[in-house]
């Protein structure tokens, strides 16, 4: 195996972190063990000689530590809480049971700090995951809490290297420090708290170094708390085996672009079928007047490890799913509102209906079906029947895209602006642009109160959020 500057980096900045890695625990009798500890920590986000910034992380590391298992075990993670505020942690995806979930009041009380919570849980999906704390999680986020969690198929599809990818932006100044304006009016408000550096697994985006003729596994998931990338990878045909850690047909991107919204995960599978010594530009393209070269692809000048792409299958097994019904589907409507240039005139927040005015004072400006959250164990908004079919048409009347993010289930995208969508794949998110109009399904067979919330985290915190109950 080669190693890349970046790699490199990598490995020394762990050996020489002065926090512990995640220990094992090895309890007799259950699966295996993590530990996770939330503090401030200090990073380098441009190598060794860069500046130092302060960041809050999980055992010192920026992203946290991979968490990684096989399907069908089950893992034990005990969140031992040292900042100076809650916390708790939510399991991005996984199809988990309520108290395992991670949303203070709703799921569980908040982690205290200087106290530890410990989950255990079974893995039913093999897939890319990932964890986060849910309290305020536009600074806990934004500082640097987020980690991968990994489910290993019992038998992936054969790659030469499975790589993880944890994509994120940060606001930092020229000295490298986080610029402390969390959930501020305009972030609030607009498309949330952008970025101004973009990292691949806590470092400065620069290079990722490859061999000709190798085929990768590449997990991208997106942990920012606002940026939507839409990645070109120049020169390669990445195709797309899951998104959000569920299995999809393997299919080259529509657009040729790889969408990553915030929460939403990918699973390439690429040939790097350059040639030796060349270069190649992934680009971010979304905000097409602001499109960027996030990374460069950089071929070793070595042999190829093969003439031509292998005949491995690519193709992932599934997971167990259950299966919408549509013809026995209930079938509910949900509008997003609010936000600069939305036209919303007022909403109902805690049973009062209260003109846009007083809302902005208060910093909530989004709502859904006409009410604002004001916190996270609500009435719920709808209430689904245990086992049922639940369809559901999902409108963006907003002047910004939402990475809408249902807990506790997967959903298949049936219809996206009333087009079929090819492949009709099982997610945890789905990203509807302005005027967008949405159409899932899945089977409500989680009981629970769960969370349904915009993954913009600014946009959560300023009230695009509701409880749906499975019941
Ligand atoms: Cu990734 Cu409610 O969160
Ligand atoms: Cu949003």
């Amino acid at each position: 195996m080669h190693v890349s500057r970046r790699e490199f980096l990598c490995a020394g900045a762990l050996t020489t972190a002065a926090w512990p890695l995640a220990a094992t625990l090895a309890q007799a009798g259950t699966g295996k063990g993590f530990h996770l500890r939330p503090a401030g920590g200090t990073v380098r986000f441009f190598g060794e000689d860069g500046p130092k910034t302060e960041v809050w992380c999980y055992n010192g590391l920026v992203p946290g530590p991979e968490i990684r298992a096989r399907q069908g075990t089950r893992i034990d993670v005990a969140v031992e809480n040292a900042l100076d505020q809650d916390t708790t942690v939510h399991w991005h995806g996984l199809r988990i049971p309520h108290a395992m979930d991670g949303v203070p009041d709703l799921t569980q009380p908040p982690i205290a700090s200087g106290t530890t919570f410990s989950y255990g849980f079974d893995l039913p999906d093999a897939g890319t995951f990932w964890y986060h704390p849910h309290v305020r999680g536009s600074e806990q986020q934004g500082r640097g809490l987020s980690g991968a969690l990994i489910v290993e198929e019992p038998e992936p599809p054969r790659v030469d290297r499975d790589i993880l990818w944890v994509i994120d932006d940060w606001r930092l100044t020229e000295n490298g420090a986080i610029i402390e304006n969390f959930g501020n009016p305009m972030d609030l408000s607009h498309a949330g708290r952008l970025g101004n550096v973009a990292t691949l697994n806590g470092l400065d985006s620069q290079a990722f170094t490859v061999r000709a003729g190798e085929r990768l596994r590449l997990r991208l998931v997106n942990v920012a708390n606002a940026r939507i990338f839409a990645f070109e990878f120049e020169g390669h045909r990445p195709y797309v085996v899951a998104l959000d850690g569920q299995p999809v047909s393997p299919h080259e991107p529509p657009t040729g672009k790889v969408v990553l919204a915030p929460g939403a995960r990918a699973d390439l599978i690429v040939d790097m079928q350059g040639d030796p010594g060349s270069r190649h530009a992934v680009t971010d393209d979304f905000f097409p007047r602001q499109s960027y070269r996030y990374l460069e692809l950089r071929y070793l000048d070595q042999s190829p490890v093969r003439e031509s792409p292998p005949d491995w299958h690519i193709t992932l097994p599934p997971n167990p799913l259950p299966e919408p019904v549509l013809a026995e589907a209930e079938t509910h409507d949900i509008i997003l509102s609010g936000g600069a240039m939305g036209g919303l005139t007022g909403a109902i927040f805690d049973g009062e209906s209260l003109p846009i005015g007083t809302l902005a004072r208060r910093g909530k400006v989004w709502a859904i079906n006409g009410i604002v959250a004001h916190r996270t164990d609500m009435d719920p908004l709808l209430v689904f029947q245990l086992g049922r079919t639940q369809r559901i048409r999902l409108r963006n009347d907003t002047a910004f895209p939402h990475p809408m993010h249902l807990h506790g289930h997967s959903f298949r995208l049936l219809s996206q602006n009333g087009q079929g969508v090819p492949h009709q794949p099982f997610l945890d998110t789905v990203l509807l642009n302005p005027d967008d109009v949405a159409e899932l399904a899945f089977v409500a067979d989680n009981p629970g109160d769960w969370l349904f919330h915009c993954h913009v985290l600014e946009h959560m915190e300023a009230g695009m959020s509701a409880v749906l109950r499975v019941a």
